[in-house]
């Protein structure tokens, strides 16, 4: 059986990768999907086969999957690409006669009212029409996504949002791979939706809490006006644009987007999701 992963040396699909050699998939039924192929130099030395076939490049995406019997479609980085990104993969894909896809969406996807969420949900529906089988990984957040608060809560003693009492059901990005090797590498889950995401969810100030833990100092969280948060964004370096994008997440977060009382993932890898505190502490 030959898999080929995209976004393979971004982070998750680097997990992806080890999962597969884990669970006993020879390296080179592995196809390594890349835009970079000097990125991809560590892989290739794994003997993971690489494919080098940025998002744009249909011929190229072809290419790569002809002879792949299943895909892991890691969703795309570049927010407002996707869509288009994606249809490419999924064009290339039936092209190529792959049997099966897994894409890697968003938890609560059709009712999140994250900016990121259309094109999450464009690409599940791209993929309904398809006719490929397919499997749809609706990810939670990742718990790294609180990496960012390290530094600052060093500095200050204060994790900063504007989530309110929300509660995130997050898990470590080798969580998510994990439970899309044993989708990709398993029988039983065409047509399934699974909603990801780590039990117990966490409220801000729990996630505080293991951001403390993780730079072994208390930490309180401060909840912000989307405005203020925004500003204190702004304040600390980032893009306007992007530091209101980042705000407004947490307007959705606080409307509950990123909660789910879903077992699925603890189901899917057979243990539960890595903790907050562990997943900030490595
Ligand atoms: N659940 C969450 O909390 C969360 C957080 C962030 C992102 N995400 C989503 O999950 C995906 C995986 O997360 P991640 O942490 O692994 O992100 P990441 O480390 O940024 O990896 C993204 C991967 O996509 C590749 N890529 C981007 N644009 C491409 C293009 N035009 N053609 C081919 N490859 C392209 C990148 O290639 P290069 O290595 O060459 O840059 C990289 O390998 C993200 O892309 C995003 O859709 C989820």
């Amino acid at each position: 059986m030959r898999i080929a992963v995209t976004g393979a040396t971004g982070q998750l699909g680097g997990h992806i990768i080890d999962s597969l050699l884990k669970r006993g998939i020879p390296a080179a039924d592995i196809v390594a999907i890349v835009r970079n192929e000097a990125k991809a130099a560590g892989l290739a030395a794994r003997g993971v086969t690489v494919a080098v076939a940025p998002y744009e490049d249909a011929e190229a995406l072809q290419q790569a999957l002809t002879g792949v019997d299943r895909l892991v479609l890691v969703s795309g980085s570049e927010v407002g690409k996707r869509l288009a990104q994606h249809t490419n993969v999924i064009n290339a894909a039936r092209a190529a006669e792959v049997g099966f896809v897994a894409y890697t969406s968003l938890l609560n996807a059709p009712t999140s009212k994250l900016s990121l969420a259309p094109e999450h949900v464009a690409t599940e529906r791209l993929l309904a029409e398809s006719g490929i089988d397919h499997t749809v990984l609706r990810n939670g957040w990742y718990w790294e996504n609180y990496a960012s608060a390290l530094e600052p809560a060093k500095a200050t003693g204060k994790m900063f949002g504007a989530a309110g009492d929300a509660r995130v059901a997050a898990a470590a990005r080798a969580d998510y791979a994990e439970a899309a090797a044993v989708v990709v590498t398993g029988d039983g889950h065409v047509g399934m939706v699974y909603e990801l995401g780590g039990t117990p969810a966490l409220t801000y100030p729990e996630i505080a809490e293991a951001v403390g833990e993780a730079i072994g100092a208390e930490v309180d969280y401060v909840n912000e006006s989307v405005a203020e948060y925004r500003a204190g964004l702004e304040g600390a370096g980032l893009p306007a644009d992007l530091a209101g994008m980042i705000a407004e997440w947490d307007a959705a977060i606080a409307d509950g987007a990123l909660y789910s009382e879903s077992t699925d993932l603890q189901d899917l890898i057979g243990r539960p999701a890595t903790s907050a505190t562990a997943a900030l502490s490595a």
